[in-house]
């Protein structure tokens, strides 16, 4: 043992011992891992994290009995300086929404499992409604200096809920994990599974890390996982993803409205729908912002995009009944994507202002509100599906005049034919970049 393992043994004891805490020997907090943030770093300084002075242990019902007040008792006896642990060999269940923004210098040490309980009619009227686009979280972890880790699962038990859905698209299907006004964090080593509908939401916050979280899920039955983005951020800046793994059926990663200062970097992404700005502008009357994001390094297979910029056009349009709009104002700027290993994705990159409009003539005839500018896509390569060969890359603005400085370089990648041609359309210069072709395959697109 080095000395900073015996220091941190020592105190994780001395604070076990201590008469406010369950004494258990089979417990043992974890240390908190701090992965670094690299190789890029969103610019700004992260706040350091004070050490925990106390331990608290979360008891265990079992048999599927509702642990919600074990967990609220135990956050609430070590918040403020405290370390709370969810030892390993213990299944919690969660069968109530627990708000917990009242966070404040506290680590939550999840070695164990972390059921949420499937009781759809009970979390469509607790869950927590943050209002953007009628999302709802099991939980709401908000406050300051929060560190969430331990090697231990969060399941949404998501079944019921795909099933349900299938027969009902209003449904609200709560989120597996949602930092709501959190500031300064960091979430590590943790696995999240069968989230009802998208498995993280970051909204509100700033300076928050996720490293090494494995993602994965999926439907037994004929009805889909639907909606299962990996992370979606929302109002937040100053946000790292990295060092993941996803296997999921929707977004890898969605940046939303007022997402900036933003790197994601070193992710394996399988089954998705790429890394993607937005939608954006889909509300008239809203202004939506997305700046200074950073994508790096991602390995994408199996999925319908790469990388992807979604803009709605000016005029308002029908995609389907729970998704329409067009109108709304703003700018996605400065946002880069560096390095993408591509195997059997649908379109390498796509970049579109036409969003939920499949008639390109009308959408150009009402350009779009949302800017698109300085966008630096680079050094990708593999191999797309077969579903739009010969294309490789769909690059659909509403104007030239608002969508401006799309830089496209060292994309080494074909489709199964051998060939590299784009959908191109009202983009200045983007023809002396990549091979353009007028036949367009797509407008109105998921
Ligand atoms: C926890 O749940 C898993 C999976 O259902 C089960 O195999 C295990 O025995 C459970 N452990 C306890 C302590 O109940
Ligand atoms: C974020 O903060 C704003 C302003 O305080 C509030 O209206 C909103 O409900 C909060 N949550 C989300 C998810 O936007
Ligand atoms: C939110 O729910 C309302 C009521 O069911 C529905 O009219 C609206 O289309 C939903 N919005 C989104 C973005 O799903
Ligand atoms: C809900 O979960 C319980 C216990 O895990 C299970 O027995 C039941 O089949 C599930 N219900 C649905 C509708 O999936
Ligand atoms: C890129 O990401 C992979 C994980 O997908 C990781 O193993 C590798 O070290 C990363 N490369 C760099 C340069 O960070
Ligand atoms: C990746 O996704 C594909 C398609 O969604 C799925 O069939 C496959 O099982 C996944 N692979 C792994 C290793 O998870
Ligand atoms: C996003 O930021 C813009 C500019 O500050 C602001 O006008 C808009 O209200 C913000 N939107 C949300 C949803 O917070
Ligand atoms: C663009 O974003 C990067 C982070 O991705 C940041 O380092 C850089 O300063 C930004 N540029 C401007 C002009 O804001
Ligand atoms: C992509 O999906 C196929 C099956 O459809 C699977 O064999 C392969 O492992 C997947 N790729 C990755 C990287 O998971
Ligand atoms: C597309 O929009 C244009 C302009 O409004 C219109 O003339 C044309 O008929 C539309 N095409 C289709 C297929 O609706
Ligand atoms: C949106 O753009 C249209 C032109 O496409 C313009 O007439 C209108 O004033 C703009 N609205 C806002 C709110 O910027
Ligand atoms: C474009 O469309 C024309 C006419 O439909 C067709 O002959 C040509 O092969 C298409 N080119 C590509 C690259 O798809």
């Amino acid at each position: 043992m080095r000395v900073s393992e015996l220091l941190t043994f020592a105190l994780a004891s001395a604070a076990l011992a201590s008469p406010v805490e369950e004494r258990d020997a089979k417990v043992t907090p974890s240390k908190r891992p701090n992965h670094p943030i690299a190789p890029h770093h969103p610019g700004k300084a992260f706040p350091a994290s004070p050490a925990r002075k106390k331990t608290c242990t979360v008891k265990a019902n079992g048999n599927g009995k509702d642990d919600s007040n074990n967990i609220l008792s135990a956050i609430k006896s070590c918040n403020n300086g405290g370390h709370v642990v969810f030892p390993k060999d213990k299944n919690y269940t969660i069968g109530t929404a627990l708000d917990l923004t009242f966070l404040k210098h506290i680590d939550l040490d999840i070695q164990g499992t972390i059921k949420f309980t499937n009781d759809t009619d009970y979390w469509q009227k607790n869950a927590f409604y943050q209002t953007f686009q009628n999302a709802t979280t099991f939980f709401q972890l908000g406050g300051e200096d929060v560190n969430v880790y331990g090697g231990g699962t969060l399941d949404g038990n998501g079944q019921a809920w795909y099933d349900l859905y299938a027969k009902d698209i209003y449904i609200l299907r709560p989120i597996l994990f949602g930092a709501i006004g959190l500031k300064g964090g960091t979430i590590e080593d943790l696995k999240f599974r069968y989230s009802p509908q998208w498995y993280t939401f970051v909204a509100n916050s700033t300076d928050v890390v996720f490293s090494n979280i494995d993602i994965f899920g999926g439907s037994t039955s004929e009805n889909p996982a639907k909606n299962t983005d990996g992370w979606d951020t929302y109002r937040s800046s100053n946000i790292v993803i990295q060092n993941s793994h996803i296997d999921n059926g929707d977004d890898c990663v969605s940046f939303k409205p007022n997402s900036t200062d933003i790197v994601v970097q070193n992710l394996v992404c399988n089954g998705s729908h790429g890394i993607s700005v937005g939608s954006l502008g889909q509300y008239v009357g809203e202004v939506d912002i997305v700046k200074n994001i950073y994508v790096a390094n991602i390995s994408m297979s199996n999925a319908s995009d790469g990388a992807r910029i979604k803009v709605w056009p000016g005029a308002a349009s029908a995609l389907s009944g729970d998704l329409q709009g067009g109108g709304g104002s703003g700018e996605v700027a400065n946002v880069t994507y560096d390095g993408m290993t591509i195997s059997n994705v649908d379109y390498a990159i796509e970049i579109t202002q036409c969003y939920g409009q499949k008639n390109i003539t009308l959408c150009n005839q009402f350009p779009s509100n949302l800017t698109i500018s300085d966008i630096t896509i680079k050094n990708f390569k593999g191999t797309t599906s077969d579903k739009y060969d010969p294309l490789i890359g769909y690059l659909q603005c509403s104007s030239p005049t608002v969508c401006k400085n799309i830089n496209i370089s060292n994309i080494d990648v074909k489709s199964p034919s051998g060939t590299d041609l784009y959908s191109c359309g009202s983009i200045s210069g983007i023809e002396s970049q990549v091979h353009c072709t007028t036949n367009g395959t797509k407008g109105g697109n998921s």
